[in-house]
Formats: structure tokens, sequence, C-alpha cells
């Protein structure tokens, strides 16, 4: 359910940056969707940072997914990228990794990182589609069941020499 390519009637996905009454959305979504969710209060605590991008994805004004990522010294670090269920498979996650590489390029020089877990086969593809590659491993890092997560990076775009 909820899979497939979206048909001419279905409305188009919009990605905007995250405001304060979408959280409830988002905490709905992390809550079905994540072993050790984030809470209101870590994703309240994120919005409007400067060094910091938060979107959503929405679909008929519904939000259907989002994307938090932090600037940190030389490099935007992207901390929780997720759709709702039955969203899946639409679009919705590139559509938001698109958005944050486009928001994250106004820092050129800086590059992209993430922490996935090995066995989140969705979540790598979609990365590497996004031109992710594969860094190192953390064994252990997740704390629910000790999973490992994989460390992945993307260059960020070219400086400019002009
Ligand atoms: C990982 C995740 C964010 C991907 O989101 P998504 O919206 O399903 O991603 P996309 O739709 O962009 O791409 C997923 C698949 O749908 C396909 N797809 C993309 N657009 C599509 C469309 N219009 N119609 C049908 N399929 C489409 C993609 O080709 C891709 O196929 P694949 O499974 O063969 O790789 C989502 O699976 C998720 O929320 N998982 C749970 C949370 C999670 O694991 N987050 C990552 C933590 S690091």
């Amino acid at each position: 359910m909820g899979r497939g390519r979206p048909t001419e009637a279905t409305p188009p996905t919009t990605i905007r940056a995250m405001r304060p009454g979408d959280v409830r959305h988002v905490v709905a979504i992390e809550s079905a969707s994540s072993a050790v969710p984030w809470t209101r209060a870590m994703f309240l605590a994120e919005l409007g940072r400067p060094t910091s991008i938060e979107l959503v994805a929405l679909r008929a004004s519904k939000v259907l997914g989002y994307l938090i990522a932090t600037r940190h010294a030389d490099v935007w670090h992207i901390l929780n990228v997720c759709v709702a269920e039955d969203a899946r498979g639409q679009g919705h996650g590139a559509a938001l990794m698109d958005e944050a590489v486009s928001r994250g390029d106004r820092y050129a020089h800086l590059g992209y990182t993430l922490e996935v877990r090995v066995s989140n086969s969705a979540a790598v593809r979609l990365y590497r589609r996004k031109g992710f590659v594969e860094r190192g491993l953390r064994p252990g890092y997740y704390s629910d069941n000790g999973e490992a997560a994989l460390i992945m990076w993307r260059s960020g775009a070219p400086e400019d020499e002009s």
C-alpha cells in the first residue's frame, strides 16, 4: 500500500522549511518510523538555527516527510530523513535530499555526511543515488540493537574560482 508511481492526478510534492506548526505531524511520522524516535523538543530545538536545514515534504498541504541537517565546521551532517510509511517510494525522500543539498551548497566548499543502519537498504540506495559513498563503519552505533552505522559522504559543490 502506498507505493507506486503517482498518477497525473497526484498533486506535486512541495518542499519548504519546517515551521513550528508542522512539528506535531513530523513527530507522528517519526514515532511510527523510528526505533529511537526524536522527541518534539528535539525537532523544536533545530528550528530556526542558522546552522541547520529543516525541511518538510508536503502533498496537498499534508506533511509526508522531513529532513534535518546541521552544519559542524566544514561539513553538513544529515541527522534525520524520514517519509511516512504509506507515502514511501514516490520520490519524497529524493526531493528532500535534493533540496537539502541545494541549500547546503550555498556554502559551496562544505561536504555532507550521514550515518545509516547497515540493514537500511532503502535509505542506502537513496543516498547512493544522491552521490553519497560509503566511507566507514561505526560498530555498535545504534543503542536499540547495537547495529553498526555505515558512514556515508558526499562532496559539496566545487568552489567558485572566478
Ligand atoms: C529512506 C526513506 C527516507 C526514503 O524515502 P522515499 O520517499 O521512500 O524515497 P524515494 O521515493 O525518493 O525513493 C525510494 C524508492 O522509490 C522509488 N521512487 C522514486 N520516485 C518514485 C515515484 N515517483 N514512483 C514510484 N517510485 C519512486 C525510487 O526509485 C526508490 O526505489 P528503490 O527502492 O529501488 O531505491 C524512507 O524509506 C524512510 O522514511 N524510511 C524510514 C526512515 C529511515 O530509514 N530514514 C533514514 C535513516 S538514515
